[in-house]
């Protein structure tokens, strides 16, 4: 089925963490397709060569190295956003990582690292991005906004070896509904979503890691058996996949939605 793409987003400044790649850069992607300037931000230097690409396509885009761990940092990334575009219409926290061990081998610094970039680094975007969509005055700021955080199956079910992970993915949803109740007369919408088996850098490591320790799994053969038997879509997913997600989150359409949680997974996971 062809699908219908507008440039909804025409004249709309979208900032995306985590937006060099992966889940992050096909979100850039259909952003960019549909009309918007781009601001993405990453600790992966790489960044710059994803916006060049961008623009290159035809869509306005800088790449900041940004690290959402560092308030001050968080501030240039949508300092850039004003400058360059005028403000920002909708943010997308997607940055995030996953470590995967035994209880008694997860490291406090596993622990750290996870919840200071999955659960800290998407508040410090969220209280920026906020603060500029209340503040008016510059660009399209005061006339509300749409922020997106990504959560993930984690946020609904933990999986093994994982405590961390899980922990910091629970905390989004927390964080997105009570933000999004606190800026709901503002005209600014906070939801969150939850990927599930989506082939990326991330799921190769996970793949692998958990592949050796959960069994005797080959490359690539633990994200098959998972899809096959608990996927009842029978797929994995893609970055398109997620994106289409968040493209209707920040949609017009959507502005009756907020402090939501929604799963894209292909049926994974059904509560
Ligand atoms: N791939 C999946 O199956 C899956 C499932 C559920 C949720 N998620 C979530 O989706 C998001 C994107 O994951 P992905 O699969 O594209 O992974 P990925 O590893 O391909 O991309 C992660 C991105 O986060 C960025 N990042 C990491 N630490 C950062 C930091 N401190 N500051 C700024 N940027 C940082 C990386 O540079 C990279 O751009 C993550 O939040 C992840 O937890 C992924």
């Amino acid at each position: 089925m062809k699908q219908f793409e507008g440039k909804r987003f025409e004249g709309r400044t979208v900032v995306v963490t985590g937006g060099n790649k992966g889940i992050g850069l096909a979100i850039a992607r259909r952003f960019g397709r549909e009309g918007a300037s781009l601001v993405l931000g990453s600790i992966e230097t790489t960044v710059g060569e994803a916006a060049e690409a961008l623009e290159a396509e035809g869509v306005p885009a800088r790449g900041v190295v940004c690290d959402v761990t560092d308030k001050a940092a968080v501030k240039a990334l949508y300092d850039v956003a004003d400058e360059a575009f005028g403000g920002t219409d909708i943010s997308v926290q997607n940055a995030g990582i996953i470590t995967i061990a035994r209880v008694e081998a997860l490291t406090e610094q596993d622990w750290d690292a996870t919840m200071a970039v999955n659960t800290k680094g998407v508040f410090l975007c969220c209280q920026e991005a906020i603060a500029r969509m209340r503040r008016g005055g510059r660009g399209r700021a005061g006339k509300g906004g749409r922020l997106i955080n990504t959560a993930s199956g984690q946020a609904r079910d933990g999986f093994i070896y994982t405590p961390h992970y899980a922990a910091s993915k629970f905390g989004v949803v927390g964080l997105t509904q009570s933000l999004a109740k606190e800026v709901a007369l503002d005209a600014i919408t906070v939801n969150a979503i939850c990927p599930g088996i989506i082939h990326t850098d991330m799921w190769d490591y996970n793949d692998k890691v958990w592949g050796e320790m959960l069994g005797d799994y080959g490359p690539g053969e633990l994200m098959a058996s998972w899809v096959e038997n608990n996927v009842p879509m029978k797929r994995a997913g893609t970055g398109e996949d997620v994106a289409g997600l968040v493209a209707f989150l920040a949609s017009d359409d959507a502005a009756y939605i907020t402090g939501q949680t929604i799963n894209v997974d292909g049926g994974l996971i059904m509560s």
